[in-house]
């Protein structure tokens, strides 16, 4: 699992890159696809369908990375753990957008800086598993991999791999951006109405009052602004969104990985932003292959057991030329080894010259399994997330990046718009014995609506000191 530093590094950095060069090397977490014809099909549907997204929106999302690495902008990237093509609805990704428009607007307020939105969303379809299977009742089946994959029903049916889902993954992916495209081209996302942002929590919730202090004070500073220079200041009558996932399936990645008229190299058309997970953060592994061929900004995952030495090394193969923007290092090492793994990791890479984005992912590394003891989900073991874990390392994050002087340049949380059960905590205190009432994911478990503003809140205060 932990990426190694191997002699081959110094080769492999200067050697030919193609779209297809990692095919020979250890792929890791990719599905066990029954029928390689199929797959062969999906593939060629998949070469001849538009892109997502284009390579100047990429540019420019690379250059705004190299703004927050320099502490110029802040990062918000959130989202679901996993979007589900049945969430593919109007209501799921309004309410998705409004969720990260209202904690950008807080961020903003608190930070004093522009903010970047990156969601985990249009094509996080795919997961990595920890297990190849499942046993329910002494029933083992294959592991629900994501809807671009099989389905999370519990029958061998729905566990079947089907490539087919590749193209069904894209389609909806295009749905999801052309809708919010739409609706940021609309007007939607106009900071001179941050009430078409509202939701229901705005009205219910015990911080509603701050939060509509805070967007009446922006309003006024953005008038007062445009009073004194008699026009609408530029750029705020719209706001931008950017679309980010796993790059977990290298099939998918690679079918939609083009060259574009008129600039050098290739990009990876399928999202604007995406990631390598930790568990495929493989030094030699076909992951860090694919990548480092790309024009993308890319972001690594990066946690317990990692030696600094081997993010260098990581960083040396994938950005050799030092590209500001180009990597983002989303650090989850979770609140308990935070402060004893994060700073040697700043140290190295401080001292190696390089100069990433540093993103604080306070879920990954806080996710546990408990029992509630009463309620609807007695006796049943529920993965989930304290509240406080998940403040506590960001806490700590802020804290450690001041100390070494290097600029925690954004946070990256899953998250939804809807008011779900899934952690436990935060301002209304919602208990383990709470999280059976409306628990949804069927992977990791996110904050809800009221969580993830409280969040917001309490990181931008941390911005303001
Ligand atoms: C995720 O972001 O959903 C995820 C699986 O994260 P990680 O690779 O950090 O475990
Ligand atoms: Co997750």
């Amino acid at each position: 699992m932990k990426p190694v530093v191997s002699p081959l590094a110094a080769v492999d950095s200067a050697a030919p890159w193609t779209p297809d060069s990692w095919r020979g090397r250890p792929c890791r977490q990719q599905p066990p696809w029954p029928d390689a014809e199929a797959l062969e099909r999906a593939l060629a549907e998949l070469r001849t369908l538009p892109p997502l997204v284009t390579s100047w929106e990429i540019e420019a999302l690379r250059q705004q990375l190299a703004d927050a690495a320099a502490g110029r902008r802040f990062l918000l990237h959130g989202g679901d753990c996993c979007e589900q093509f049945d969430e593919c609805t109007s209501s799921a990704i309004a309410a998705k957008l409004k969720i990260l428009l209202q904690m950008s607007l807080v961020l903003v307020h608190g930070g004093r800086r522009p903010v970047i939105r990156v969601g985990r969303f249009a094509g996080q379809y795919a997961k990595p598993r920890s297990s190849e299977t499942e046993t329910r009742h002494g029933v083992t089946l294959p592991s629900y991999r994501g809807d671009n994959v099989n389905r999370s029903g519990f029958t061998p049916e729905e566990r079947r791999p089907d490539p087919w889902r590749l193209i069904e993954g894209h389609a909806r992916s295009a749905m999801t951006l052309n809708f919010i495209r739409a609706l940021v081209d609309g007007g939607f996302a106009d900071l001179h109405h941050p009430e078409n942002w509202d939701l229901d929590f705005v009205k219910h919730s015990p911080l509603g009052a701050d939060y509509q202090r805070m967007v009446e004070q922006l309003g006024e500073s953005l008038r007062f602004m445009e009073t004194l220079v008699g026009a609408q200041v530029l750029g705020t009558n719209r706001v931008d969104f950017f679309s980010s996932h796993e790059g977990l399936i290298l099939d998918y990645e690679a079918a939609l990985t083009r060259t574009v008229p008129h600039r050098e190299g290739f990009y990876d058309l399928s999202t604007h932003f995406p990631w390598i997970g930790y568990r495929t953060l493989d030094l030699d592994g076909a992951h860090v292959e694919f990548f480092r061929g790309i024009a993308n900004p890319v972001g690594l995952k990066i946690g317990p057991g990692l030696e600094p030495q081997a993010v260098v090394a990581l960083l040396q193969r994938l950005d050799p030329n030092r590209q500001p923007g180009k990597i983002a290092l989303i650090a989850r090492f979770g609140a308990h080894q935070v402060a004893h793994e994060l700073p040697r990791i700043i140290d190295a890479v401080k001292s190696s010259g390089w100069t990433p984005t540093w993103v604080c992912d306070p879920m990954h590394g806080n996710t546990e399994t408990v029992i509630p003891s009463s309620g609807a989900g007695a006796g049943v073991p529920i993965k989930t997330r304290k509240f406080a874990h998940i403040l506590a390392e960001l806490e700590q994050s802020f804290e450690i990046h001041r100390a070494k002087g290097v600029p925690l340049g954004g946070v990256h949380i899953e998250l939804t718009g809807e008011d779900v059960t899934e952690c436990t905590g935060g301002a209304r205190g919602l208990s383990d014995e709470q999280l059976a009432r409306a628990y949804r994911s069927r992977v990791d478990p996110r904050l809800n609506y009221e969580q993830a503003l409280e969040m917001a809140m309490l990181i931008a205060r941390r911005m303001r000191d």
